[in-house]
């Protein structure tokens, strides 16, 4: 059991606001424990809450009795014991900790007031599994501060813990620094064989010491047990949490009110982090690529896109730019040599011949609607509904998303040398040190791919 009243971890300023999602993960993992006690139904729920809120407030106003003389001890076995046969057992082993050495009436009701503040945050799941990915886990986390107002307002952390390996960790900082338009959000990354957190798109670390370390890992792996995962995942990214929507839920809730060229914009966008993901060799996102084994050769494939790895922000009705994020960015290593290579081939021959703007807009319009059409099943609801609030999406995406596609990968390919020669020389140097620190099989790879794309004269760069 962790002490719940000290932060796991005191941090810097350089970590900022993502150092408080880890400075107080055990408020975390203490009030997901909390809500895993709990029954599902929401009107179960708010049951078992109250009843927790009385055996807290009774206690609350014995202790107001000086008549009364009890040891703080016997107070909290009282309470402790009341909340296991009352509400859930296994509550007050969660509890336990807090009360461990109250040698005061007053520590007695600060850790009583600890309880009634989870209530609050347990009315919902503090982290909750994101229905769209089937990796990580990814958690979608908002529980409170560590409460250090006076007025005892709650303050709420808000974050997105992943649970996954160097390469996207690293391509996070590969795809911001390629970015031409589109934003990655800032995160960090959780070295702990190497006692370090680091801080992925400023691509710098400090280091941590062993019992926090130590402590990082008792109580992250707590919370991962709580969720099905996949094990060869095992390095922890906090990501900034994006007040947006992933593409599928964006194209059917705020899509529809986009002005014409707002409309233009998302689509070029994506269409920018669909050039980098080809020449980084990230082949499920939009423009799907695949190995047929019988030609032996990388093309181009018809299937579906991967609406959930790109998110949009916009405030409905606001004439203000929306932003387009591009997350869960990964490349695929390609493991044998040959394959590699045979990558390498297939995007050169892409890029060289002169119709591949089209080509590529082509494989993704089919690959939006084959996702559209397929993926309405996988959602909880109205099929019917969902269906006919996507309408306008899918009718766009041929009708305006197929050109802006087709400006979009333009404008990437014109914009590409200026980043490759930035990439190469000093401004790249700092990422390309990190890559090598990290990932140095990710470095290798991408210098490959850059190299075999940048070797070529595209038809555009030609015209141009
Ligand atoms: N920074 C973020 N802010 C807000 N929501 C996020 C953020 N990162 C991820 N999400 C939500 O979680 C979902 C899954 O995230 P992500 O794609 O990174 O995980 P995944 O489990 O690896 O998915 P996949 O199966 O595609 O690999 C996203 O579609 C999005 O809805
Ligand atoms: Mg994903």
């Amino acid at each position: 059991m962790f002490d719940v009243t000290k932060p796991i971890y005191s941090g810097t300023e350089a970590i900022g606001i993502l150092g408080s999602v880890l400075k107080s993960s055990k408020t975390l993992s203490r009030t997901q424990s909390f809500y895993s006690l709990l029954p599902k139904t929401v009107k179960l729920r708010q049951g078992s809450l109250q009843s927790v809120l009385d055996v807290c407030s009774k206690t609350l106003e014995s202790l107001a009795n000086p008549s009364i003389e009890v040891s703080p001890s016997a107070i909290t076995d009282k309470l402790l014991m009341e909340l296991d046969d009352q509400v859930a057992d296994g509550l007050g082993d969660i509890y336990d900790s807090v009360f461990s050495d109250c040698e005061t009436i007053e520590k007695v009701k600060k850790g009583i007031r600890r309880i009634i503040k989870d209530v609050e945050a347990v009315r919902v799941s503090p982290a909750r599994k994101s229905c769209r990915g089937n990796k990580g886990p990814t958690l979608l986390v908002s529980y409170p501060k560590i409460c250090t107002d006076p007025k005892r307002i709650i303050h709420w952390n808000s974050g997105v813990i992943k649970w996954t390996n160097w390469t996207e960790i690293v391509c996070n900082s590969l795809y911001n620094f390629f970015s031409q338009s589109f934003a990655v959000p800032p995160g960090i990354a959780l070295d702990l064989p190497n006692k370090i957190i680091v801080q992925i798109l400023e691509e710098k670390s400090e280091s941590i010491d062993l019992e926090t370390c130590k402590e990082i890992e008792k109580i992250f792996s707590r919370l991962k047990a709580g969720f099905v995962s996949r094990d060869q995942d095992k390095e922890i990214m906090i990501s900034e949490r994006i007040e947006g929507e992933h593409l599928f839920d964006f194209a059917q809730s705020k899509y529809p009110a986009l002005s014409q060229s707002q409309k233009e914009s998302l689509f070029i966008n994506l269409a920018k982090i669909a050039v980098l993901d080809l020449i980084f060799g990230n082949l499920d996102r939009f423009a799907r690529v695949e190995f047929n084994a019988k030609e032996e050769k990388y093309a181009l494939s018809e299937l579906e896109a991967n609406l959930g790895n790109a998110m949009v922000k916009w405030n409905h009705g606001s004439k203000q730019d929306l932003q387009v994020f591009s997350i869960d960015n990964g490349i695929d290593h390609i493991d044998m040599p040959l394959r590699q290579q045979k990558y390498i081939t297939f995007l050169q021959g892409l890029f060289e011949s002169p119709d591949f703007p089209e080509t590529i807009a082509q494989n993704m319009v089919s690959n939006f609607v084959n996702a559209l059409n397929n993926q309405v099943d996988d959602y909880d609801g109205n099929v019917h509904e969902i269906k006919k609030k996507l309408e306008m999406f899918s009718t766009e995406i041929t009708s305006i998303g197929k050109a802006a596609f087709q400006r979009g990968i333009r404008e990437a390919i014109a914009q590409l040398p200026a980043s490759i020669s930035k990439w190469d020389d000093s401004e790249g140097d700092h990422l390309r040190d990190y890559l090598r620190k990290h990932s140095p099989q990710v470095l290798e790879i991408i210098q490959k791919r850059i190299q075999g794309f940048a070797s070529i004269k595209t038809k555009t760069q030609v015209d141009g």
